[in-house]
């Protein structure tokens, strides 16, 4: 490529991630996300989407069993992204399972975004679902914008609703808008930056047609536009705003140190298009990607780069397939490509990437950093892979965590046992949860491991469903388990309850801290570690 051509296609590239904004939304089951990401889409007019759709409309036609047990506990199992255009920006909705349960593939889908909104319930405030998943975008600097959903119900306080997240999250909340009237009062908010009021009408649509511009809180025309308890606690609250509550900052915002807060009613599509035009200003653009060992990886002047974050097989059972959900950290991607496959250390020709509407799929031609495109993976892409038409950077690894129930799974038809394996194979390579073999423990049968009992079922039903092998899972009494360095895996002593998994990752599995630690205490050659991977191993020796 010329220079000036090379030029070209960068400044394509730099404009196209300008605009991008990769968010996902995390909240506790029921405080409105699905809510939510409808009425945000209604902005946009979705253009793609990827993965399970999960509006309700579509949960419904959803056949297949385990999205029945999804609809039957009212959470949602598998994650989507989405994405669609808004007042000239592109925005990627990476939509993240609600159930704590799931929270391994919650916490991998979270990496793949820029920034995340939480959802409360302003009747319950910080709920413990919701405290899991901040720790998730803090420990990571993935910056927080706070909506504070379901202000037509009866709320808490609203000064202690933002305390709260204060005090539980360890996080300024600074208000963006201001609530004018509470529950059945609930009458507008207050724009804090243009002084700006949006009234609610009490009708299906909930939106004011157009916003007014005030002169500030004490603006006489407001007495008319309010009932008077509403307009003199808005009055007097206001003031404890502005005298109290230090003002918006993009640096402590970009540095995970505030969270704007922003107050609304999504079933009523109040609030959410206020809110949508100001994240657009502040969320930061796909602009940079943590490198493993410090420093960032450059969008726009590295060749394509991206990593796999989550697999999901059988997404459309006409098609009976697997897709590799990639995120796209630097460059352009563009269909048929050949690439580095960083683990494999070999090249790969991406030549089937889509995009999802439902069980639609669409063929995606080139995408940008930012962008989440769906690869049909026959078994060459893991949870993790980083692919590259150059040299493989070192992005920051996904999160392994180490599970904390163990079983053993046998298939209880002899029939069913070629399509049994090929189920736990696949199946485990989603990452719904970890399959083990082991010499020691099991009885040579298959243990899995997870980090809470429903990922157990669903992988019961879906083996069942989606594989007709039916299965039984007894549970082993092991509670805790570490990864090992490869190097330290000969020193395990004999009798041990040692497991490898798919990957050949060494593992020990105890039935206590207790037990782990005495084990500790009589090898303390032997490092037992949170994560498998060398790279955090290295770091945590120094
Ligand atoms: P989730 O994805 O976070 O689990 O929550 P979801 O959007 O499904 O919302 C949970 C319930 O809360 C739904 O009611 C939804 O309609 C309601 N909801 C969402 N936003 C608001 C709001 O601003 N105000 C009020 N009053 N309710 C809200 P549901 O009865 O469980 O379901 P549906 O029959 O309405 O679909």
């Amino acid at each position: 490529m010329s220079e000036t051509a090379l030029g070209q296609a960068q400044k394509t590239v730099e404009a196209e991630t300008k605009r991008r904004r990769t968010f996902a939304i995390i909240a506790h089951p029921d405080a409105g996300k699905t809510t939510l990401t409808e009425k945000l889409l209604l902005y946009g007019g979705a253009i793609q989407l990827a993965g399970a759709v999960k509006a309700r409309k579509n949960r419904k036609a959803a056949t297949s069993d385990w999205m029945e047990m999804e609809k039957e506990k009212g959470i949602s199992i598998t994650s989507a992204a989405l994405q669609f255009e808004y007042k000239g920006h592109v925005l990627n909705l990476l939509d993240t399972p609600g159930h704590e349960d799931f929270s391994e593939d919650t916490y991998r889908t979270l990496i793949a975004a820029d920034t995340a909104v939480m959802v409360l319930d302003a009747g319950k405030g910080v709920e413990p679902q919701t405290i899991k998943l901040f720790k998730v975008c803090r420990d990571r600097g993935i910056p927080i914008v706070t909506f504070v959903n379901k202000m037509d119900r009866p709320t808490k306080t609203l000064f202690s609703l933002l305390d709260e997240i204060e005090n539980v999250l360890g996080i300024t909340a600074i208000p963006m808008v201001w609530p004018i009237g509470t529950g059945v009062d609930f009458s507008g908010v207050y724009n804090r930056l243009d002084k700006k009021i949006y009234t609610y009408d009490k009708t299906p649509g909930g939106s004011s047609k157009s916003a007014f511009q005030s002169s500030g809180v004490d603006d006489p025309s407001l007495d008319s536009m309010f009932e008077d308890w509403v307009l003199k606690s808005f009055r007097e609250e206001i003031e404890l705003v502005e005298g109290g509550i230090g003002d918006f900052s993009l640096e402590a915002f970009l540095e995970s140190k505030i969270t704007p807060v922003f107050f609304g009613s999504a079933v009523n599509n109040f609030g959410i298009q206020l809110f949508l035009d100001h994240f657009l200003q502040i969320a930061p653009p796909p602009l940079y990607f943590p490198l493993d060992h410090g420093g960032k990886l450059d969008p726009v002047r590295t060749g394509f780069s991206g990593f796999v974050f989550k697999v999901q097989a059988n997404m459309n059972k006409a098609h009976r397939d697997r897709i590799a959900f990639l995120r796209v950290c630097s460059g352009k991607f563009e269909r048929g490509l050949t690439v580095n496959h960083g683990r494999l250390g070999k090249q790969v020709k991406l030549s089937s990437s889509f995009a999802f509407f439902g069980q639609d799929r669409n063929t995606v031609d080139e995408a940008f950093p930012g962008d989440i495109i769906g690869l049909v993976n026959p078994g060459t892409f893991a949870i993790g892979d980083i692919l590259s038409s150059g040299k493989v950077p070192d992005l920051k690894p996904l999160p392994v965590f180490a599970p904390e129930i163990f079983g053993t799974l046998s298939c209880t038809e002899t029939g069913s046992l070629k399509s049994f394996r090929k189920g736990i194979e696949q199946l485990a390579e989603e990452g719904i949860l970890h399959l083990f073999s082991s010499q020691v423990i099991g009885g040579g049968l298959p243990v899995i491991g997870a980090m809470g009992q429903l990922q157990f079922e669903v992988f019961r039903r879906r083996l069942l469903d989606e594989y007709g092998a039916p299965t039984n899972i007894n549970i082993l009494p092991y509670q805790v388990s570490c990864w090992l360095p490869e190097e330290d895996v000969p020193k395990v002593p004999t009798g041990s309850n040692l497991v490898q998994d798919s990957l050949k990752r060494s593992a020990l599995l105890f039935e206590s801290e207790w037990e782990k630690g005495y084990f500790q205490k009589k090898n303390p050659e032997i490092r037992l570690l949170d994560y498998p991977t060398q790279e955090i191993q290295s770091d945590e020796i120094e």
